[in-house]
């Protein structure tokens, strides 16, 4: 196990009802806030009502700015950015999802920057100091909630990037699985996706001696494996939800790759999907993930076939591990498929022709590596998008 550091300040407020703290939670750090949020979801769901009486009921004066679009594009922060300035705001909440969550993010640290926002996304400049962040979450998926994470799109060009910095863990979130009872089927698979490639790409790593954080990673992506058929069926089995959204938060907020190195190429290939093709990240997960194992399980067999015995209850053939890694892999696909998600490019439908322009991107032109477990080039990237055809 590697040396580490591990700190997660962000206050987790969980369980039924706990939307009506949201003034309380937020006097405590401002008089006044930027309320970001979605497409209108949370109008719909009578969320927004809750909240702005909630905010109103503390004496929070609050500035609104809704749109966030899934895959959250750079052009709305701007704008967000203008308003926390022109308005003098002290704190952001952001009511919604990843999406709404990595906006208000990227707001927190463009408001103290003289220059244009994307430069922290392409490394041009580094967050120093940001607004605090506070969310009430909707759906179980990104993780953002409590990572130091934020990804946004750009319209120009059509890029995805993302930004991590300590200074963007949310100071409080708020958690009500009563809220993603109205969850659309497809936004819970998508969900699920994501959630268990956090848990994945932490667990093929190269790091020895890290089986208490394997056991970790295994239950974990036992219980969204358990649950989501259980929601997907009854969307207001509360038992089953809660279980699925406080495992997305731990799935992502660093505690599942203390003392050991993740990989993230999967992360990485699959942005550029949702980038071109505006997908839910998810749905690229599902499609990405299978194929980025099938093409490096070589590299340590016996991690694999842990994998599909322990998360799969893979039967063990001792003579054949490879079939063992196979069938864990396999089983992993059939999963996505059976909750609804596209499992090839095609089901996503994305073109082969832009496979090339998409591993280019992915390595800035062949000049960079992607991944940890295996350190993949462009020629790779091009094989496994490949991959995910069949
Ligand atoms: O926009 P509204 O109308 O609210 O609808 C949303 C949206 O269409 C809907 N929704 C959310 N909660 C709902 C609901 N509909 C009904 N009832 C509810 N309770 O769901 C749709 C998807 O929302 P979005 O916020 O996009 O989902 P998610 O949480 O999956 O976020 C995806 C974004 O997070 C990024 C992804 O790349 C993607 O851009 N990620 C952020 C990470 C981070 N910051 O740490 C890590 C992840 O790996 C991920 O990359
Ligand atoms: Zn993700």
């Amino acid at each position: 196990m590697n040396n580490f550091t591990f700190q997660n300040a962000t206050k987790i407020i969980f369980g039924k009802g706990t939307e009506h703290q949201v003034g309380e939670e937020v006097k405590k750090h401002a008089g006044k806030v930027l309320l970001h949020y979605g497409g209108g979801s949370i109008k719909k769901t009578g969320l927004y009502d809750r909240v702005v009486a909630s905010l109103k009921n503390n004496g929070v004066e609050f500035v609104e700015l809704g749109g966030v679009q899934p895959n959250p594009r750079v052009s709305l922060v701007r704008e967000g950015i203008k308003i926390c300035r022109e308005e003098n705001i002290p704190f952001i909440l952001a009511v919604g999802g990843g999406s709404v969550i990595d906006s208000a993010k990227a707001i927190s640290a463009g408001v103290y920057y003289e220059g244009d926002v994307w430069d922290f996304y392409i490394g041009k400049a580094e967050v120093e100091k940001c607004l605090p962040v506070g969310v009430v979450l909707t759906i179980p998926a990104a993780g953002s909630e409590a990572s130091t994470g934020s990804v946004l799109t750009n319209e120009d060009g059509w890029y995805k990037k993302s930004v991590d910095t300590e200074l963007f863990r949310p100071k409080f979130a708020i958690m009500n699985p009563e809220l993603t009872y109205t969850l659309p089927p497809y936004q819970t698979a998508c969900g699920a996706a994501d959630i268990m490639a956090h848990i994945m790409e932490r667990y093929f790593t190269n790091t020895p001696d890290v089986d208490f954080t394997d056991r970790l990673c295994e239950a974990t992506l036992k219980t969204i494996i358990e649950n989501i058929p259980i929601v997907l069926e009854n969307p207001e089995d509360y038992a089953a939800r809660a279980q699925i959204m406080w495992a997305s938060t731990i799935a992502h907020n660093d505690l599942l790759g203390t003392g050991r190195v993740g990989d993230w190429a999967s992360h990485q290939i699959e942005h550029e999907l949702s980038a071109i093709y505006d997908v839910a990240h998810g749905a690229g997960l599902a499609v990405v993930f299978p194929a980025w194992m099938k093409y490096v399980y070589k590299h340590n067999v016996p991690r694999f076939v842990q994998f599909a015995v322990r998360v799969w209850n893979v039967e063990q053939d001792f003579h054949n591990p490879e079939r063992t890694a196979l069938k864990g892999i396999e089983r992993t696909k059939e999963f996505f498929a059976s909750i609804g998600l596209p499992v090839t490019l095609e089901q996503l439908g994305a073109e082969e022709e832009r496979i090339e322009e998409m591993a280019d991107k992915c390595t800035a032109g062949d000049t960079e590596t992607v991944g940890e477990f295996v350190k993949l080039n462009k020629e790779d990237i091009i094989e496994i998008y490949k991959l995910a055809r069949e």
